[in-house]
């Protein structure tokens, strides 16, 4: 009978049929070789195949099996004592393996036939790695020459933890003194399918391995892995040079036979750290301690050569080393708090921005890790704009759908050319006047923009913004920020940094904390592909003064209005209630004698139901309520950019007092007006009530 590999699912003793030769290469799982024919064998039937007939080459495979029978025969025999059922394959499911079940079945033996044989086996190990790789989040624990990253996955693996010692697999400690001690390593076919049975056989969706680099000595990590490693959590392990050196004395002098081994290997040192040093690591080996050759091929050799690579990574977590299992019960601990980053708090207000404060953070957009930083607008979430990694971040870190695009920010004008395949006249005209501000223009994208940063759509939004710390942070990490709103998906945009450091500690690399945003609302997008320009999303910057540039304009229609079920929004960001507050929002709209009347109304009866009751209202009014309800004011009444500074902060605010329903006046659509209250119906869900 045939089966596939796959299907496979109980112990059965695997029989590979082919040559010792290519069993050596790689065969499948544990299975025994029982070759029909041997390998120089295997050559002469193939040149037969080739330079005379296929009837040629199976008679001469014929008679070196019929002499090699009746050892095949005692060997399966053999075998059936294991009582497992009996799987045989060859390379591809062809004749060998074919011939022997026939012969094996009319003998009375019962026996099965692997489809498609080796090959099909490789098959399911390529593309099974390359799925499981995508599918897991990989722990990647780093750490200088000596600091036990082994024994702390063995402490891990004890305590039920998923890990793959990958150098285990391919038999080689890839760190000091190459394989001393070891065994052979396997094949590169072998080692792949060590590392697809690993894999496999773990049941978590993440797996801790060690830093690699590609090359373990012969064999070389499958790119979809290192692809997954360097995309996964990196953690970082301390170690002093005392421990460490301890830990590598263990680990290469515990047998007295390796000395030798060791003092030739040393010999490969001398070009780096002088005769000398050599010498004094002979005696120190040959003596039996070894703690001083540790010292010296760390800090002379290994560590400033790993420095380089160490540098390339945004940890996620740094653990200081304690005992293997101690650190290994700290990383577990980690794990079951959801893997949160270490986020770094930056204090930069205004008043004292230096590029030594905002340089960590420029450094970790660099290497491809998210930071917040203010706006005037908003507090924007940010990541490097040409790295798609890095902008996957962002939308892990918000929890947001990636269908919803970026604002690509920039801090100047040439920074703009190569992001774009078009800049209207319309474009210059706005962007001289808006620029730098809280304007978002949307070009057609050029092929630098990855539709990662775009959600699909072959048009990206891009913002000069008009702030020292967003514009200083660009132009250090020395790439376009890709940032969103740093509000969790679904939430306000956060306007203070408490919010931010409140929302986003642990989700994203860095924070950095300036003062209260001015604007307090986002930016204006204006789409100008059209004859006319389009406000998709009213803020900062409004219509009325952007129709003073270029002499027209108008909103949005499905600006304000809810959307039909399965419409598509020209800014897909519209489709979301963004500004939402835990409480239920209803906003009151009219003259406003009857607008604090029917809020009291409505606040009395929801009260009487129980319910906690906030009152959203401007300075003038505030006196109007009773207060036994929870009264927020936005302001002077009229004083449209304090209402708007100030709109999401109290939304927030409300939340913080845990009232239940908020009735809140509303503002006059005129200008910013028109901004607020697009922001203000949103958070209603479209319950507007007028009087
Ligand atoms: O003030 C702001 O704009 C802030 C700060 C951080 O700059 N950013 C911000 O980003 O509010 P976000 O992601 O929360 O909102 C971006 C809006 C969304 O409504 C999105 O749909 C829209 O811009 N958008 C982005 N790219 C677009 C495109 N290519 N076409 C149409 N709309 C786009
Ligand atoms: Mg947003």
């Amino acid at each position: 009978m045939k089966i596939k590999y796959e299907n496979l699912n109980q112990s059965v003793v695997l029989i590979d049929v082919r040559t010792p030769q290519e069993y050596a290469e790689g065969t499948i799982g544990e299975a025994v070789n029982v070759p029909l024919y041997l390998d120089d064998q295997r050559i002469v039937v193939g040149t037969a195949y080739k330079q005379e007939s296929p009837e040629v080459a199976k008679r001469i495979a014929m008679k070196y099996v019929s002499e090699r029978l009746p050892e095949i025969y005692d060997a399966i025999l053999e075998l059936e004592k294991e009582e497992k059922p009996l799987v045989l394959f060859c390379a591809r499911g062809g004749m060998r393996s074919q011939s022997l079940y026939q012969l094996l079945k009319s003998l009375g033996h019962e026996v099965w036939v692997i489809e498609g044989g080796y090959k099909a086996y490789r098959h399911v190990v390529i593309e099974e790695t390359i799925r499981l790789s995508e599918e897991k989040t990989f722990v990647v624990l780093h750490g200088n020459t000596g600091v036990g990253k082994t024994y702390i996955l063995n402490a891990l693996t004890n305590f039920g933890e998923p890990v793959i010692d990958i150098e285990g697999l391919a038999k080689h400690r890839g760190s000091m003194l190459g394989r001393v001690g070891l065994m052979p390593q396997p094949t590169q076919k072998t080692f792949e399918h060590l590392i697809y049975e690993a894999l496999k056989n773990q049941a978590e969706k993440y797996v801790f391995v060690e830093a690699e680099s590609k090359r373990l000595g012969r064999n070389t990590i499958p790119d979809c892995l290192l692809y997954a490693m360097k995309s996964g959590k990196h953690l970082w392990i301390e170690a002093t040079l005392e421990q460490r050196s301890n830990i590598l004395v263990h680990e290469y002098m515990a047998e007295e036979s390796h000395k030798e081994a060791i003092c030739e290997v040393l010999e490969m040192f001398r070009k780096h750290v002088g005769n000398e040093s050599v010498e004094t690591m002979r005696l120190d080996v040959l003596s039996g301690k070894g703690h001083e050759t540790a010292k010296i091929l760390m800090e002379q050799y290994y560590d400033p050569k790993y420095e380089f690579t160490s540098n390339q990574y945004a940890y996620d977590w740094k653990f200081k080393l304690d005992t293997p299992e101690t650190t290994a019960k700290a990383i577990a601990e980690w794990i079951k708090k959801g893997m949160p980053k270490d986020t770094l708090l930056i204090e930069a207000f205004e008043s004292d921005i230096s590029d030594t404060k905002l340089m960590p953070a420029a450094k970790l957009i660099a290497m491809g890790e998210t930071v917040v930083f203010p706006t005037e607008t908003v507090y924007g979430l940010g990541a490097n704009a040409l790295s798609e990694d890095a902008v996957r971040k962002i939308y892990v870190a918000k929890g947001r759908p990636s269908d919803n695009p970026l604002i690509v920010h920039i801090a100047d004008l040439e920074s703009l050319i190569p992001l774009v395949s078009e800049i209207s006249e319309t474009a210059k005209k706005l962007m001289d006047a808006f620029w730098p501000g809280a304007l978002t223009l949307i070009f057609p994208k050029s092929d630098q923009v990855s539709l990662t940063v775009t959600a699909g759509l072959s048009t990206v939004a891009i913002r000069m913004p008009n702030h020292p710390i967003a514009k200083r942070l660009i132009e250090l990490s020395g790439c376009p920020i890709a940032a969103p709103s740093a509000n969790l998906s679904g939430k306000p945009s956060p306007t203070d940094y408490q919010t931010v450091v409140d929302d986003m500690t642990g989700r994203v690399g860095a924070i950095i904390c300036g003062s209260h945003a001015k604007i307090g609302l986002e930016s204006t997008v204006l789409d100008i592909s059209g004859e006319e320009p389009v406000v998709l999303r009213p803020g900062g910057v409004t219509l009325e003064a952007i129709r003073e540039v270029v002499g027209k304009g108008r909103y949005d229609e499905a600006l304000n209005r809810k959307l039909n079920d399965g419409e598509q929004p020209k800014s897909p960001g519209m489709k979301y209630t963004h500004y939402a507050p835990e409480a239920e929002v209803v906003l009151v709209t009219g003259n406003s004698e009857r607008v604090i009347e029917k809020i009291t109304a409505l606040a009395k009866k929801a009260q009487e139901s129980g319910k906690k009751v906030g009152i959203m209202t401007f300075d003038q009014h505030v006196e109007a309520f009773d207060p036994c309800f929870t009264i927020l004011s936005l302001g002077t009444e009229g004083d449209l950019e304090t209402n708007g500074a100030r709109l999401f902060t109290t939304l927030r605010e409300f939340d913080k007092h845990s009232v239940d329903v908020v009735y809140s006046e509303g503002v006059d659509s005129e200008g910013l007006g028109k901004a607020i209250m697009n922001r203000l119906i949103k958070a209603a869900g479209h319950y507007v009530i007028e009087v």
